[in-house]
């Protein structure tokens, strides 16, 4: 990760400086002095080069009063939303060939010369442990930004909790970007008990544990697989308990449930073979609740938090679940299984019904890659969000607005109603795919809501969100993690 520092706003005489500059706004007090230093030099490349300061707009000025470089970034209206973060994202892109540079944040609090910091070191991340040949030029080199700033202490100390969110997105992302031969169940598990340094805990369940427990739905998935299945229990007491050592158990602790498929082929109801490698992502929900535990753990927040992630891989095999097969859930409903390929749906209807059964959550947000028809629905700008909390619904999307990750509210029926009586099997007490293809992620969501009892429970359906082809935001292409930062937002909603 970049290496940020702060320091005192006393002007560098040398190196790389950056200049915010939001939109129509006049040079503030250090750019107006260089500028003025220098004959009117920036006043005059600003009028040559039309810069406005719209976000993301960027203008550089080479050898001047000293300088190697000096980059002028727009920051759009001075009340643009997240316009800190962003900022921080356009300066690692913009420097990604720079070493070392300097960012005058003048106009910004501490906080946001934080969040500065947050969103360039969240869009400089790359995932380039395969890259064996790679030429130097090629590399990104930015190691070390400096933030100069009115009260450097104070931004020191929000960005030492930004900082465990970023780590936290990118354990996420790390895990998300691994191919499937290499992050297998056991493996991911192998990771998350890594996460003890941080003062989680950290329990594994295993195939005999999985078995002795009942949970015929998950297992019934993982059966095709040569991988063990395994399902990681995490536990952040920062309410009730503090680290490891002095927890107690958690009192109405906040529940957060992944998917962890960890490769999807379809099992027997296979796959076609086109794009059938996105299907390593398919674990991203694992990921994300993952990132966010380590995120929180990180920042020692003041909240209980378990998060549960059932982790499984879809294979076809002699041993492999039949379309028609019926198994019993850990809730003790019989499924019948008609598509193999809706298997994200099996893994969490055990792990959601252990998680209640267990914690007695005040809630319960799960996330998942589940279905397709989520990106056929929302594209690739929302998440679909199904809830039975109106309460839970609010606060979800209002964070997703802040922190950019946004979500959309689909619809969720009650049980016995049109979209849930879809789900009513000929000879089990449900089956795990609707009448047909329309309305597939509600008919999803509506599978999952059959193993909640009265907890307040949200379903992030992030299929199309998980993965993305094109760098944006403080995201580079590839993983995003999408769920870490709105639910460690979320989260803080709830600390002490
Ligand atoms: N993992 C997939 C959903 C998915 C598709 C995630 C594309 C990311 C990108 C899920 O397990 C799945 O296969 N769902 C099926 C459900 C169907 C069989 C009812 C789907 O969406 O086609
Ligand atoms: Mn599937
Ligand atoms: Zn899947």
């Amino acid at each position: 990760m970049v290496e940020i520092l702060f320091a005192k706003s006393a002007l560098p005489k040398d190196g790389v400086l950056v200049l915010p500059l939001a939109e129509d706004a006049p040079l503030r007090e250090d750019a107006a002095a260089l500028n003025e230093r220098h004959d009117g030099a920036l006043a005059k490349a600003i009028e040559a080069a039309s810069f406005k300061g719209k976000a993301g707009q960027s203008l550089n000025l080479y050898h001047i009063g000293g300088y190697k470089r000096v980059l002028l970034l727009g920051t759009g209206k001075a009340d643009a939303p997240r316009r800190a973060e962003l900022l921080g994202a356009a300066l690692a892109t913009s420097l990604s060939q720079e070493s070392e540079a300097s960012l005058v944040t003048t106009g910004f609090s501490a906080d946001e010369a934080a969040q500065i910091a947050l969103g360039a070191s969240l869009r400089a991340y790359r995932f380039d442990k395969y890259r064996t040949t790679e030429k130097e030029e090629a590399k990104p080199k930015l190691k070390k930004l400096k933030l100069l700033c009115a009260a450097p202490k104070e931004a020191e100390a929000a960005w030492s909790s930004a900082k465990a969110l970023a780590n936290g997105v990118d354990f996420a992302r790390d895990l998300v970007s691994e191919p499937a031969n290499i992050l297998y169940p056991a493996e991911f598990a192998e990771r998350l008990e890594g996460l003890k340094k941080l003062g989680l805990k950290i329990e594994v369940y295993g195939q005999k544990e999985l078995e002795k427990l009942g949970f015929g739905t998950m297992l019934a998935v993982s059966q095709g697989s040569v991988r063990e299945p395994r399902m990681v229990v995490m536990q952040w007491l920062g309410a009730s308990g503090g680290d490891e050592k002095k927890a107690k158990k958690p009192k109405e602790p906040l529940v957060f449930v992944g998917k962890g498929v960890t490769f999807d082929t379809g099992g027997i109801s296979l796959k076609p073979a086109a794009g059938m490698e996105d299907m390593k992502w398919d674990m991203a929900g694992a990921g994300a609740v993952s990132g966010l535990m380590a995120a929180l753990a990180g920042r020692k927040a003041k909240v209980d938090a378990i998060g549960l992630v059932g982790l499984v891989e879809n294979m076809p095999s002699g041993s492999a679940t039949r379309p028609g097969d019926v198994v019993k859930s850990y809730a003790g409903k019989t499924v019948e299984i008609l598509n193999t390929d809706a298997e994200g749906r099996l893994v969490l209807a055990d792990v959601l019904y252990y998680a209640q059964e267990r914690f007695a959550p005040k809630f319960m947000v799960n996330l998942a890659t589940l279905t397709g028809a989520i990106i056929v629905g929302l594209g690739h700008e929302y998440a679909g969000l199904f809830s039975n909390s109106d309460e839970l619904v609010e606060k979800l999307v209002a964070s997703g607005e802040i922190v950019g990750e946004k979500l959309w509210r689909m619809p969720l029926a009650k049980e016995g109603e049109a979209y849930d009586k879809e789900l009513d099997s000929a000879i089990a007490d449900v089956k795990n795919i609707g009448g047909g293809r329309a309305g597939g992620s509600i008919t999803a969501a509506q599978f999952l809501q059959r193993f909640v009892n009265n907890t307040p429970w949200a379903h992030l359906d992030i299929a199309g969100m998980a993965w993305a082809t094109k760098d944006a935001g403080v995201n580079p292409k590839g993983a995003t993690a999408f769920g870490v930062r709105l639910l460690d937002h979320f989260a803080r909603g709830f600390e002490a």
